[in-house]
Order: C-alpha cells, then structure tokens, then sequence
C-alpha cells in the first residue's frame, strides 16, 4: 500500500511528464501503427471503420475484443470504434472510445477513457458519443466507406443483421449515396503473417498449454470426470498467466473422443477409453491450439495403438513437407494418403481409393467416413486465425499453423451416415463385422507450429510418442504442479 502523499506527488509528476511520454511512441504503439499503415496503403480514398466489440449486454459475462479491432489497434475495451481517414496517400488514425463514468467504474473496474487511449495507443482519441456525427461529417465529404468486420465460420440465418450490417443500414440512410465496400478480407490476408511480436505472445500461449496437457497426462485415470480434467487444465492456463481459454475446452472420452468440437466435459472416464483433449490458453488475446489423445488407464489397447500409429504417422508425413515455398497441398494430400492406407490396412475401408454411394448419385471417398476436417489452419488471435498459405496456397514465412490429422470410429456410421443402398451393401457388411471392435476410438494429434527465416519450428513440443506418453501416465501423481516463474516471470520480463 503506498501512502497517499507519495501518490499525490506521483500524480503532478505523471500530469507533467504526460505529454513527453504520449509523444514518445513505445514499441508496441509502432507496431500498431505499422499495422494500420501496412492495411491501409492502397485502399484509395475513404473512410475505414473497425468496430470493437460491444459490451456484453450482461453486465457479468466476460468481454471478448473483436479480434480485427484488436489486430489493429491493441485496445482490449469495449464500445470501441477506429476510423481511419485515408485521403491523398495519406492516413488518420482516430479512436472512438467510451468517456470515463466513475458511475459504471464502479461495476467495471477502471476504464482508460478518452485521454489515456490517445497517450497509450498515440492516435486521436474521441468519446464514442461523436462516432456518428463524426462519421456523418466524413463520408458526405468522401461517400466511400471501407467496413472491415471479422467473419463468422458458423452460417447466419439470412434474416440476421450483424451489429455491422445494422451500422451501415443507419450510415446508408443518413448519407444518400455512400458506397460501401469490404476490406475484411484485406485484412485477414494481412494478419495471415505474424509479426515477432504475434509470435511471442503464440509461443507464451503454447507453453502455458503444454503445462496443462503434460498435468493431465499425469492426473488421468479412469473414474475421473472429463469435468475434472478441464478443471486442472484452465487452473494451470490461469496460473501460469493465460488471460483465458482461446476456445471450449475439449475433454472427450469414449463416444465423445469421436465428436470433434464436443465440449460438454461431463461424462465419467472409463477404463480401456481414449480421451482427446483439445485446448488451448490464450495469453494477450493469441490461442494455441494443441490435442493429445491418451489411453485413459495408461496404456493404449492394441487397437487403439494401430489407429494412434497412423495418425501420428500422418501428422509427421505431414511435416516432412514443411518448408518455405512448398505448396500446403502437398502436406495435406501426405497425410491424407497415410491415413487413407492406414484405414485400408485395417479394413475399415475397402482400399486406399474406395469409394461408397453417399446421396444423390454422389460417390464419397471411404477414408472421409473416419477423417472429417481439414489438417491445419492459422493460429492467432482467433485459433481459427487466418494464415498466409489460404491466400497463396504456398508455405511462407512468419507464419504460425497446426498441424492436427485424427481418426474418428463413430458408433453410428450404420445406422445414420453410410446409406443403405444396393451400391454399399458390401461395405456395409464388412464394417459390421469390424465396427464392434473399433467403434468410438477416437484419435486427434494436434501440434503448433512455426515458420520463419530460421526454418520451421515445432513449438508445442508436448510429449506426443506412444511410449513417452505411456511413461509418463505411469508415474504417481502428487497434485498439481506449482506455478512456475521460470515460464511466467522470466517471459513477461523478456516480452512487450
Ligand atoms: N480446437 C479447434 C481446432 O482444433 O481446430
Ligand atoms: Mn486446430
Ligand atoms: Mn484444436
């Protein structure tokens, strides 16, 4: 507790020095303001508008910044607008954000208020009251407004406005005759490649959720709960200085290691199951992304070990083709070919290249039955976050993926899912005969990794080996393991 006539000096010096500090850009405020500079080069004349997220409508559920806000301005607020006048070549940055309110303080903690977003952030800064006006005043000198939003990957009812659709509704009837164009995708090209910076904070993010993966290894037996898991797994994100989970965890055991986002995490393991874990901590708004599968009494059936030994062969025929320039098809189509033999191998399917009747005259690839998603994606401030190869197809650096191939026996392949036609009656026979043995072993291998000029770098070094992996279930567990300064305190020393 420091006394309060050491504060009142602190504060007269801090109203003095309060314009050489705000002048004095810090290295994050140029990172920022290389951000917005890099966006908006090239987009001609306009008015770009990023809305942030608003504030949960209830006053007790938690706050999540729009992320393309976010990337743009670092302002972790809510109620929040950036405006960027691009005229001649030339661009202004100003931000709109909520006025202090001692009043809502008292329910919210303190909020930065207009002059403390100037000097933290170095752009203009405006209570968000005059976004309207303000915008108003700017699009009937220059009709052209450039939106830049974040996508859904979930599909929208068509009746359903966003609260940026609603926005523009209002600015089109205000200002006859603005046009209106989207640049998000401008963007999310842009943040397809990390800076240094992004890559730090995704490094912390892996580290902190290796913690939480290598505690479970350790704490899962049969009889727990998948709850149980979760529990430990967020406790050791928090402890050691995540801000939140960037995602639902996944807990799946049994049935539920075979449902790929299942996050209900309230089924009691049992024995002779597998659990897939999938989580990732989020440290200053950046997600990791990691899943490792585990035998829930410690050691892999041999079932379970030929499904495992396919995937987690995938996965490294996967990263034999990382390199700057390879194209991503390549990694995709070499581990889908070890998954498709994989299968075959083990009759679940007819071949490597068979096919069943899946509807309408189609015919479906049999290995898609038992692997339903995609090998990778970006990871960033969204874990779906874009990266560079969606936009080239090609392998680049300064990027930051997963790599994560899976196998997935779902009990009702029969009944619901593999049509019962003339054309699948042998395939349907032949799996009969093998579905009691395999069915719900479900099986994801999920890593992190980064590429930069240095090469490729596998980051979420997570133990991952079957024999590792059993080694370590082995050992007795004591509870969880302490917070630990090495990982937290020496990184936020070293980290903007
Ligand atoms: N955790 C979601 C995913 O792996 O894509
Ligand atoms: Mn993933
Ligand atoms: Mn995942």
């Amino acid at each position: 507790m420091t006394h309060p006539a050491i504060c009142r000096l602190a504060a007269t010096l801090l109203v003095l020095l309060a314009p050489a500090l705000g002048a004095q850009a810090t290295d994050l405020q140029a990172e920022y303001r290389q951000r917005r500079a890099t966006f908006a080069a090239g987009v001609g004349d306009g008015v770009v508008l990023v809305l942030g997220a608003r504030e949960p409508e209830k006053d007790y559920l938690s706050f999540f910044q729009s992320p393309s806000f976010h990337y743009l301005t670092g302002f972790r607020e809510p109620n929040s607008a950036l405006v960027m006048v691009s005229r001649g070549g030339t661009v202004e940055a100003t931000m709109f954000v909520p006025p202090r309110s001692p009043a809502n303080e008292v329910w919210t903690g303190a909020r930065a208020g207009v002059d403390e977003v100037a000097r933290r952030t170095g752009m203009a800064a405006r209570s968000n009251v005059a976004l309207i006006p303000t915008l108003d005043t700017l699009l009937r000198a220059m009709p052209r407004l450039l939106l830049v939003t974040d996508p859904s990957e979930s599909p929208r009812p068509t009746w359903f406005r966003t609260v940026e659709q609603l926005f523009v509704d209002t600015l089109r009837a205000r200002v006859p005759g603005v046009t209106v164009t989207d640049l998000t995708q401008r963007l999310q090209r842009q943040r397809g490649t990390k800076s240094a910076t992004e890559l730090a904070y995704l490094r912390q993010a892996i580290l902190i959720t290796g913690r939480a993966h290598e505690e479970m290894m350790r704490a899962l037996e049969p009889g727990m709960n998948e709850f149980e898991l979760q529990a430990l797994i967020e406790y050791t994100f928090r402890r050691n200085g995540a801000d939140r989970e960037g995602f639902a965890s996944i807990v799946g055991s049994g049935p539920n290691a075979t449902t790929l986002h299942y996050n209900a995490n309230d089924r009691f393991i049992q024995d002779g199951e597998t659990v897939v874990t999938d989580i990732g901590a989020s440290y200053r708004g950046y997600s990791a992304d990691i899943t490792r599968t585990l035998p829930a009494n410690g050691r892999f059936s041999p079932d379970q070990r030929a499904i495992y030994t396919i995937v987690r062969d995938a996965q490294a025929a996967a990263e034999r083709q990382l390199k700057v320039g390879a194209r991503a098809a390549d990694m995709v189509d070499s581990s889908n070919a070890v998954i498709a033999a994989g299968l075959a191998r083990l009759g679940l399917t007819e071949g490597p290249d068979a096919t069943y009747e899946c509807g309408q005259g189609q015919r479906c690839a049999q290995y898609r039955l038992f692997y339903m998603h995609g090998l990778s994606h970006g990871i960033g401030l969204e874990v779906h976050d874009p990266e560079a190869y969606y936009f080239s197809g090609v392998i680049t650096a300064n990027t930051a993926f997963t790599i994560e191939p899976g196998i997935y026996v779902r009990a009702n392949l029969l009944d619901d899912v593999i049509p019962n036609t003339p054309a699948n009656a042998a395939y349907r026979a032949k799996l009969a005969s093998l579905l009691p043995r395999y069915r719900n072993i479900g099986v994801r291998i999920e890593d992190d990794y980064f590429i930069t000029e240095r090469g490729v770098e596998w980051v979420s070094r997570v133990p991952r080996e079957i024999d590792e992996i059993e080694r370590i279930m082995r050992a007795p567990y004591n509870g969880p393991a302490r917070r630990d300064p090495a990982l937290v305190d020496a990184y936020r020393r070293d980290v903007p």
